[in-house]
Parts: C-alpha cells; structure tokens; sequence
C-alpha cells in the first residue's frame, strides 16, 4: 500500500451542543457518535466523494496531519479530558496506566477526521509470565468468520510482510473505531458494565473487563486480542481480509482493524497503510 499521498488536516469545528455533566446515555452517545466525532466525516459534507475517498486522502499538496489527537466525548469524565484535542503521547497512556490494576489505559481519539481508539497494554512487561488475570498482555488468535470459516491467524503481523508495520510496539493497538454491526463509534469505558470495568481476562472471552463497548447494541471488543478476519464494504460488496481485534460479544460480525502507527519521539502517528480496511460502513 503505498503512503505517497497526503491526508487531510484534522478540522478544527465549533461544538456548541451543551451537555449535562455526567455519564452518558445511550441518547447521548448516539449523538456524540454521529454528530461529533463522526460529524467530522459528515456524509453530508462528502457529497459523492464517498466515505473510502475521504479516506484515501489528497494524491498531493496540502497540508497532512498524521498526529492522532485526543477527542473527550462531550459530558463524559474521562482520564484525558484536560487533553482534548491535543496530540496522543505515548507519556500520556503511561501515567494513566501506572494507576489501573491492569496497567491497561484506553482513550478515544482523533485521526484525520476518523473515530480510533488507542489501548495501552503492559504487554513487553507481562509476555513471559504465566497467563493469569489482570497481567494483560497481546494475544495472537485464529479469527474465524461469522458463519465458522477460518480466516488466518493474528500471527500473520510477525510472518507476513506485508502486515510488517503492524507489529506489536510500544505496548500499544490503535483499531479504527467504528462499530461494524451498523456503524456506531465504539468507546472505551464510556459507560460502565462487567465489559468495561478495568479488570482483564487471558483467552479472549467475552467474560471479563477491559472492553471497547458499542452502545447502541452492546457490542463488544477485545483489543488484547489480534486475529485476522473478513470484512465488507457495506456499499459494494466487497470483501477484503483484516487484521484486527476480536469481537468478543454482541451482534457486530467481526471485529475493528488496526491502524499501523508509529511514535514519533512522543508523540503517536498514524500510517496510512491498510485505508480499504477502513471501508466497511462505505
Ligand atoms: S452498531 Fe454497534 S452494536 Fe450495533
């Protein structure tokens, strides 16, 4: 895939909703989802350019911007919410994670427009221990389709090279956060359940802490683990293989693909490789 073009520079819109303080309700996140962070890559606003040209970016000129930024859903209280908007630092997931007893720390962000999330994991800390709980670490699995067909293995990062800039580094995933059931925006403990407490669980299960939820029909994702599944686009049919974090739970297909990345001193850059994985929702 080549990376000889340019994305679009990060918008910078008013939002003027006003939101009461405290949790959010699925009316809420409804709104945040398809009106702020996802108001950024408004249909409206593409006309017939597309959700997959927004994504492929400008063939040249212009300004880029592979920082990813912080983005605090409105009304919520959540450990980065002095940094909305700033650039992701890798400091930043560090410091939150050293006060969790998983040592796991998620957040919410910002790519060019496009709706992420960003999972730290004590992976390089955790990897030679026995598997038990709470001692988070990545776990590469056999991603299967919905119907039971295998698709590959998440080994796949390490031994293909094509997946070569999605090696585990800097105990860290980023997955293009948006729901492959009908297209919400994922978040990570927004709300709080047995899916989203910070508490974690070898094997990928569905039981267990440390999920990104989907509100709108509970679906549920596990970042600690990364297989390689089949998604399609939701427009034309086609279908492309992905590697990914596991769908633990919930109605969505599959699970959320990857964004390759990289830490630019400390600061956490996206890649742009892999943009038809981003096609699902169109
Ligand atoms: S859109 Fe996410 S579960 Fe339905």
């Amino acid at each position: 895939m080549s990376r000889n073009f340019k994305l679009r520079p990060l918008e910078s819109k008013s939002q003027s909703r006003s939101e009461k303080n405290g949790a959010i309700d699925r009316r809420a996140f409804m709104r945040l989802s398809f009106n702020t962070a996802a108001g950024l890559i408004t249909l409206g606003a593409l006309g017939s350019v597309g959700f997959a040209s927004f994504l492929m970016g400008q063939s040249s000129g212009g300004s880029s911007d592979s920082s990813i930024k912080f983005y605090v859903p409105k009304g919520s209280d959540v450990w980065y919410s002095s940094m909305d908007k700033q650039p992701m630092t890798m400091q930043a997931f560090r410091d939150e994670a050293a006060s969790s007893p998983t040592g796991m720390a998620g957040a919410a962000g910002l790519w060019s427009g496009l709706p992420i999330i960003a999972t730290y994991v004590p992976h390089e800390e955790n990897k030679n221990k026995p598997l038990s709980e709470n001692e988070p670490r990545f776990q590469m699995m056999d991603g299967y389709t919905a119907g039971g067909a295998y698709v590959g293995s998440g080994f796949e990062i390490e031994e293909k090279e094509e997946y070569a800039s999605l090696n585990i580094h800097d105990n860290m995933v980023i997955v293009f956060a948006r729901c492959p059931h009908l297209c919400c925006i994922p978040g990570w403990q927004l709300v709080q359940n047995d899916f989203t407490n910070d508490n974690w669980l070898p094997g990928g299960t569905d039981s267990g802490g440390q999920k990104s939820f989907c509100i709108c029909h509970s679906s549920r994702y596990d970042h600690t683990v990364i297989e390689k599944n089949t998604a399609r686009n939701r427009s034309n049919g086609q279908e492309f293989d992905f590697i990914g974090v596991k769908k633990t739970g919930g109605p969505a297909p599959y699970g959320m693909p990857l964004i390759p990345f990289t830490v630019n001193g400390d600061t956490i850059e996206a890649l742009p490789d892999f943009l038809d994985w981003y096609t699902f929702c169109g």
